[in-house]
C-alpha cells in the first residue's frame, strides 16, 4: 500500500508502478535523504512541532536504516517508488506512530529537492579533487619532459616547433577552466529547498534557516515554487561535464594520433592499452578512444536535460523526475575519464628523438627564415614572399630548408648571410619565442610556476 493511498480506490498495475518508480536511480541517494531527513525532524523538535522523544527515535531509526542499506540487508521495494518513500515506510514499520510523524510540513518535492542538491554536491567535491590530481599529473609530465621539442600544429600540418612541457599546459590550462565551471555548479547547487513543501510553503512554523545551517547549504531559497522546480544546477552541473569531457577528447584524439605508426612519438603503458583478438601485433589505445566516445553521451545527458526542462510549467511535475539520472552518468563519466587519463598521461612514454625529429621537418623554420629576413630590414609580407618561394624550390627539389646551400639561400634574398645556418636551429627557434604565453623555455619556466601556483590554489 503506497503511503498516500488514501484517496484511492484501486492501485496501479505493476508494469505501471515500476515505469513510474525513480527507486533504481534514486537509491543512490539514501544517505542524503537520510542526512535531511535528521535535518527535518531536529527543526521540527526545535520549533516544537514534534516531541524531544519523537526526534531521538526518528534518529536512531533512520541510522539503522543507513546501516540496514549499508551492509545490503535494506529490501527495496519497486511498489515504494522512490527512495524517500523506501525509507520513510520501513521507518514507521521500524518505530510506528513517532514516523509517521517526520513528514510533518514537508512534501516529496521538497524532499527530492534537497537530497538532489546535496548529491549534486557531493558528486561535485569529487569532481573537483580528480580535476586537481589530472592537472597534478599534466604538470608533472610538462615538468619531468620540460625541454622535449616537438612539431606544434594548425591545420594538423607542421606550422612551427614547441616545446612538449608547452603542449601539455595546454592542457593543464583547459581543466583549470573546467574547475572554475565547475565550482559555479558547486555555487548553484548550493541552496537549501527544504521547508518550501509541496509548492505553497507550509502551514507549520519552520526554521529553514536552521536546516541551512545543518545541512551545510550557503542560503534558503527565497521562492517556494522556483526552490522545487529550480534543476538549473544540474544544467550547471552536465555542461560543466560536457566541456571538460570535451577537452578529454581532444586530448585522447591527440595520444591516439602520437601513437600511431605514423606520428610515433609515444608508447601507452601496457595498462593503459588492448590487444587485438586476431592480430597479434596490435597495440590499441581503447581507453583513449573510449573517453573520446563517451563525450557524446555526456552531452547527451545535457541535451536530454535541457529538453526536459522546457516548457515545464511551474511547479513540481513528474517530469522532474527524469533529471538525476542523466546528471549522475555525467558526474560518473567524467569523474571515471579523468582517472583513467590522470594513469595514461603518467604512465605514458615519450619518444624524444623521434618527435624532435618531426619537429624539423615540414619546413618548421619557414616563419624564421622569414623573420631573418625582416630584421635585415626587407618588409615581412615581401619575406614571406621569398620564403615561400624557397619552400616551393626545396619540395621540388625533395629537400629541407636545412638543405640549401648559401648560395641557394642567396639566389633567393641576397640579404642571407652565413648565421642563415644557425637561424635554422630547433632549439634556438623555440627559444626565441620568449613573448609571456608562448613556447620558449623562459616563457614556459614563467608558466610553469603560474599553473603551480594556480593548483595550489585550488
Ligand atoms: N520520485 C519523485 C522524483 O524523483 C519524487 C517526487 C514525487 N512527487 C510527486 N508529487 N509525485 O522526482
Amino acid at each position: 500500500m503506497a503511503l498516500w493511498s488514501g484517496r484511492f480506490e484501486k492501485s496501479v498495475g505493476s508494469f505501471t508502478q515500476a515505469f513510474g518508480a525513480s527507486l533504481p536511480v534514486d537509491k543512490s541517494m539514501y544517505s542524503q535523504d537520510i542526512k535531511g531527513s535528521i535535518a527535518h525532524a531536529k527543526m521540527l523538535a526545535a520549533q516544537g512541532i514534534i516531541s524531544r522523544t519523537d526526534l531521538e527515535k526518528i534518529e536512531v531509526g533512520l541510522l539503522e536504516i543507513e546501516n540496514q542499506i549499508e551492509q545490503g540487508k535494506f529490501r527495496f521495494d519497486i511498489n515504494d517508488e522512490d527512495i524517500h518513500m523506501a525509507i520513510e515506510k520501513t521507518l514507521i514499520e521500524d518505530i510506528g506512530v513517532a514516523g509517521a510523524r517526520l513528514h510533518t510540513g514537508r512534501s516529496r518535492n521538497d524532499q527530492v529537492a534537497t537530497d538532489t542538491r546535496l548529491h549534486a554536491k557531493d558528486l561535485l567535491h569529487e569532481l573537483l579533487t580528480q580535476n586537481c590530481a589530472l592537472r597534478g599529473v599534466l604538470y608533472a609530465k610538462a615538468r619531468d619532459n620540460f625541454d622535449v621539442i616537438m612539431p606544434g600544429y594548425t591545420h594538423l600540418q607542421h606550422a612551427q616547433p614547441v616545446l612538449f612541457s608547452h603542449h601539455m599546459l595546454a592542457y593543464f590550462w583547459m581543466f583549470t577552466r573546467d574547475f572554475k565551471r565547475l565550482t559555479y555548479a558547486l555555487k548553484a547547487a548550493d541552496a537549501n529547498p527544504l521547508g518550501s513543501a509541496a509548492l505553497a510553503g507550509t502551514t507549520y512554523p519552520l526554521d529553514r534557516q536552521m536546516t541551512t545551517e545543518l545541512l551545510d547549504f550557503d542560503h534558503p531559497i527565497p521562492n517556494s515554487m522556483d526552490a522545487v522546480s529550480d534543476r538549473d544546477y544540474l544544467l550547471d552541473l552536465e555542461y560543466a561535464c560536457s566541456v571538460s569531457m570535451m577537452h578529454l577528447s581532444r586530448l585522447c584524439e591527440e595520444i591516439i594520433l602520437w601513437s600511431s605508426t605514423e606520428f610515433g612519438f609515444i608508447t601507452l603503458s601496457d595498462s593503459f592499452a588492448t590487444g587485438s583478438s586476431i592480430m597479434p601485433q596490435k597495440k590499441n589505445p581503447d581507453f583513449a578512444e573510449l573517453t573520446r566516445g563517451k563525450m557524446g553521451r555526456v552531452v547527451g545527458d545535457l541535451v536530454a536535460l535541457l529538453v526536459t526542462m522546457k516548457s515545464l510549467p511551474l511547479a513540481y511535475n513528474k517530469d522532474l523526475q527524469e533529471c538525476k539520472e542523466g546528471a549522475m552518468d555525467a558526474a560518473k563519466t567524467l569523474h571515471d575519464c579523468m582517472v583513467c587519463m590522470e594513469g595514461m598521461i603518467k604512465t605514458m612514454e615519450l619518444h624524444v628523438p623521434e618527435m624532435r625529429a618531426a619537429a624539423g621537418k615540414g619546413f618548421t623554420a619557414a616563419t624564421d627564415v622569414a623573420d631573418y629576413l625582416a630584421k635585415k630590414g626587407m618588409p615581412f609580407r615581401q619575406a614571406h614572399e621569398v620564403v615561400g618561394n624557397l619552400v616551393l624550390y626545396c619540395e621540388k627539389h625533395h629537400k629541407g630548408l636545412e638543405d640549401l646551400t648559401l648560395d641557394e639561400f642567396r639566389e633567393a634574398s641576397e640579404l642571407f648571410e652565413e648565421d642563415i645556418v644557425s637561424s635554422l636551429d630547433l632549439e634556438k627557434i623555440v627559444r626565441a619565442r620568449k613573448t609571456y604565453g608562448g613556447t620558449g623555455h623562459d616563457a614556459v619556466k614563467v608558466q610553469m610556476e603560474e599553473a603551480k601556483q594556480v593548483l595550489n590554489a585550488d
